[in-house]
């Protein structure tokens, strides 16, 4: 019921990011997390931001869920992988490639695509950029404690990434305003950061 619920509240809060017509679903494979890792201190003390991609090695679906999920899914006890303030979850979570942009729903494990432009020149000003596969790209509306959530969300990336043997960097240097249209934000929305992810070269 409570579930069912929020599914709905999320659905609705999808909605003005959402182009008209019919969206382009892709339901990720289910997270694995009962995966082998390194222990919690070991990944703490090996993270670090790597700016080489192998651009030929692209992310399979099965490590794009992961990848989201350590973002921003849902855990147990109906939270997020991350804290919110006043429990509002209310980051969004966008993925960049050459297809197009998507939004995550972590209710529902799933990409929906509202649109096929590919923006990843929005995020450039630095030419490795391109070679990285994935682009997350977090945005808020909550001017106070947005940018909290998403520094929560990038780590929980930076640490899943050390794990698997990923590179990822998160990034300030990109044009923000571009993004804002490209996104197709509300007045009140902004976007924060960029994080590329991929192999390393
Ligand atoms: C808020 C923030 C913005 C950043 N912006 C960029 C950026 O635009 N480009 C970049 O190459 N690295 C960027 N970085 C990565 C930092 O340069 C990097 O974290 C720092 O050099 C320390 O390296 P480490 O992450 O390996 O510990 C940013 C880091 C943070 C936290």
């Amino acid at each position: 019921m409570k579930n069912k619920l929020a599914t709905k509240i999320f659905a609705a809060f999808l909605a003005g990011s959402a182009s008209a017509g019919a969206a382009e679903i892709k339901t990720l494979p289910e997270p694995d997390l009962n995966q082998p890792s390194p222990a919690l201190m070991q990944l703490l003390n090996t993270r670090k931001s790597e700016r080489s991609f192998d651009k030929d090695k692209k992310i399979d679906d099965q490590t794009l869920s992961e990848i989201l999920w350590a973002a921003y899914g849902k855990n147990s006890y109906d939270r997020r992988t991350v804290p919110t303030a006043m429990n509002q979850k209310n980051l969004k979570v966008f993925v960049l490639g050459e297809d197009g942009v998507w939004i995550y729903n972590p209710e529902l494990n799933q990409l929906e695509k509202i649109s096929d432009e590919n923006t990843i020149s929005y995020l450039a000003k630095q030419d490795y950029v391109f070679d990285a596969p994935v682009h997350l790209v977090y945005t808020s509306s909550d001017k106070r404690w947005g940018y909290d959530h998403a520094g929560s969300a990038y780590q929980n990336v930076y640490l899943y990434a050390t794990a698997k043997g990923l590179a990822t960097v998160v990034r300030g240097f990109a044009d923000f305003d571009a993004l804002h249209d490209a996104l197709k934000l509300s007045e009140e929305e902004f976007a924060i950061i960029h994080q590329p992810i991929g192999y390393p070269k």
